[in-house]
């Protein structure tokens, strides 16, 4: 019997996570069957006891449990903990397991994939809900020079922004006249087809645009590209966290070049 491993959410029959991580245990010889499995509203802990009875090791959260799956788990990494999320469970230690590979994704896309440094740049947030909250902390990490954080809701950006030394909170026309190296969306405006209010001029020469939210091209990556820099969507973080959990559950860390290649060419 392979060992079982699935990604939990609502809606899930979009996620590309189950084919990735076939992708990754077929490069690395792992016998692992990885699915999908679409839990209720209320059913989230229901869906990964029976998971777990069954023998399952591990989960991948998604939306909108990744808060619950947090307050599920017996004990979490300092990383989930800081981001009051988690997107990966270990089940097969005992009392469940939790930790989040969202900020390492995004930021290990940010620097290996897309060779962008953070060390000393100027980085905006747009957005203070479970995404933003995700990855501030690994954003924080790589010594950017700022870091701000904005949100339609000021009050959500300054709860944020108080749990790291240094970051700023503001609310999107607290904009005006600044500029940034690296804009990371993690608003779900882009879901609704919809764009945060942001003023021109936000760009700095050479700045790149990062949209959380992947294989969609959302009004902000649109705005990004009509200014003329660089607008990338979140597969590579998708793809990236993915390896993070790979590496997690099975103790090696797949190679994520040729998979989000591909991904990106699907
Ligand atoms: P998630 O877990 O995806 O972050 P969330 O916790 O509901 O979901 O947070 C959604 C984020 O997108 C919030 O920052 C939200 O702003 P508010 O805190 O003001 O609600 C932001 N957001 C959603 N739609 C938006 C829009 N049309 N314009 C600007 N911000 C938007």
């Amino acid at each position: 019997m392979p060992d079982r491993y699935a990604v939990i959410g609502n809606p899930v029959s979009h996620s590309k996570s189950p084919w990735i991580h076939a992708r990754f245990a077929r490069a690395l010889g792992e016998d692992i069957e990885y699915g999908a499995i679409e839990a209720p509203p209320q059913g989230f802990v229901a869906a990964v006891e029976k998971f777990r009875a069954a023998g399952g090791k591990g989960l991948n959260v998604t939306l909108p449990f990744k808060g619950e799956a947090f307050r599920y788990c017996a004990g979490t990494s300092a990383r989930a903990a800081a981001a009051q999320a988690v997107n990966t469970l270990l089940l097969e230690r005992g009392a469940p397991f939790g930790d989040n590979t969202d900020g390492v994704g995004l930021v290990r896309d940010l620097t290996v994939n897309l060779q962008r440094s953070l060390r000393g740049a100027q980085v905006l947030l747009l957005g203070a809900g479970g995404a933003a909250q995700g990855v501030l902390g690994p954003l924080a990490q790589e010594a950017p020079a700022a870091i701000v954080i904005a949100n339609r809701t000021l009050p959500r950006a300054a709860a944020l922004a108080a749990r790291v030394p240094g970051a700023f909170a503001c609310g999107f026309d607290g904009l005006a006249g600044r500029g940034f190296d690296l804009v990371v969306n993690a608003t779900s405006a882009g879901l609704s087809g919809e764009l945060p209010p942001l003023p021109r001029g936000l760009f700095l020469p050479g700045a790149l645009a990062y949209d959380m939210v992947y294989g969609r091209d959302t009004e902000f990556l649109a705005m990004a590209r009509a200014a003329g820099v660089a607008a990338r969507d979140g597969t590579g973080m998708l793809v990236e966290q993915a390896a993070e959990s790979f590496l997690l559950w099975r103790g090696r860390r797949p190679e994520t070049r040729a998979v989000l290649a591909e991904l990106c060419a699907r």
